[in-house]
């Protein structure tokens, strides 16, 4: 099935010009269909098959790629929509950005810390995929003080009901009133896993923090704060995964 339309709406829907400027452009010999010049208003054209270009630039409709991180607060699901009705990480984007866009993996309900949001799947994929390792590092405040043995089955996986988790880190940060902060840094992101792992040693989490993704942290972000990406950290992160 083809699917024509005008020129003028083509170029207008992939963002480069109002459609009356889109006309302009046309009529200024600076748009050419498929390597071919076109001034003539109202020529169609089928966008899955003809290759248009503007000033010798392809065109694409393709959405544009959208990179965020936020510093999530506690009480937002990580998830784009809640069929019960709770508030989700989406809330605390303002709609103008937010369309497309999906958490990368995800962070529970009460959890809070650094979160990417983006519509590139195939980077999400990677990033969240084991097999690239990925580091994230979380602050961990845990009842009690684990001992150095404990911090050791960080390192050599200790066995959940899903399997042994890859090796990790966690020293001690601090200790107040008996209960100690964890430094942790996972290559993995399972369900619940800091919880379970720290369970796990008969230390169950108080309170959790995501405070680094690869070489992302939460500098000068408030929580409920987001930020774009910049270029750099967008293919820092592309060429950490084999991207690019
Ligand atoms: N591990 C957890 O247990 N929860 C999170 O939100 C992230 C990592």
């Amino acid at each position: 099935m083809s699917s024509l339309i005008r020129l003028q709406k083509f170029i207008a829907m992939a963002g480069l010009a109002s459609r009356r400027g889109a006309e302009k452009m046309i009529v200024a010999g600076r748009v050419k269909v498929d390597g071919r010049p076109v001034r003539k208003l109202g020529t169609k054209i089928d966008p899955a098959k003809n290759r248009v270009e503007v000033d010798s630039r392809f065109v694409s409709m393709l959405p544009e790629k959208k990179y965020f991180l936020l510093h999530k607060p506690a009480g937002f699901l990580t998830t784009v929509r809640d069929p019960r009705g709770r508030p989700t990480v989406m809330d605390l984007l303002p709609g103008k950005i937010k369309k497309g866009l999906f958490p990368v993996g995800r962070l529970d309900r009460d959890t809070t810390g650094l979160l990417l949001l983006t519509n590139d799947g195939e980077l999400a994929f990677r990033l969240t995929h084991p097999r690239f390792e990925v580091e994230k590092g979380y602050l961990a405040l845990v009842r009690g003080v684990p001992s150095s043995g404990d911090l050791k089955k960080f390192k050599q996986g200790i066995l959940l009901a899903d399997g042994r988790t890859s090796p990790a880190e966690a020293e001690i940060s601090s200790v107040k009133r008996g209960d100690a902060l964890l430094s942790i840094t996972l290559r993995e992101g399972r369900k619940r896993q800091i919880k379970r792992m720290c369970a796990a040693l008969d230390h169950p989490i108080i309170s959790l923090k995501r405070v680094s993704f690869a070489f992302l942290t939460l500098e000068g972000l408030a929580p409920h704060a987001f930020r774009a990406l910049t270029t750099t950290e967008i293919s820092g992160l592309s060429s950490i995964v084999g991207l690019k």
